[in-house]
């Protein structure tokens, strides 16, 4: 697999999730949208969504088994909690971008800070779900490179 899109908690109530922050757009609706720019590039896209730090984490374990080159991730509120989540990356070593669909330095205060940020090869912030085309985007342009 050449990347790997993991969404986090809640992530898979967009849609109806306070729309006013979070928009109309559907989970399956941006994973369909990443997955057909990835193989229009030639790439090859899975997607993982889950509630549950632990199951973020076992799958960041096996990204490292399956040859996943990039990760694309919205960690949603583990982003501001979990000190797991940021060891498992620094475990696995697979370069990532971090997405959030809203601009977490325009609300409140405890969104500011990251436990992942640091480790990122960039953030998306505020740009909507196209924060996760961009970060797509960049990832063909990169592989394009290699
Ligand atoms: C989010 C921002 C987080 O603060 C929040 O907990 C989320 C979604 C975003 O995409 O804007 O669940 O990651």
């Amino acid at each position: 697999m050449d990347v790997l899109v993991i969404n986090g908690p809640n992530l898979n109530t967009l849609g109806t999730r306070e729309p006013e922050i979070y928009g109309a757009t559907t989970l399956a609706d941006i994973e369909a949208g990443l997955v057909t720019q990835g193989q229009s590039a030639g790439l090859s896209v899975a997607t993982f969504q889950s509630n549950h730090e632990g199951e973020i984490i076992d799958r960041l374990h096996a990204a490292r088994e399956d040859g996943t080159r990039f990760i694309i991730i919205n960690p949603g509120a583990f982003t501001h909690t979990s000190v797991a989540i940021r060891d498992a990356f620094a475990a696995v070593a697979i370069p990532f971008a971090e997405v959030h669909i809203s601009n977490v330095h325009a609300r409140e205060e405890f969104r500011k800070h990251s436990y992942l940020s640091d480790l990122a090869v960039g953030v998306l912030t505020g740009f909507g779900p196209d924060g996760y085309t961009m970060a797509m985007s960049y990832v063909i342009e990169r592989f394009s490179k290699e």
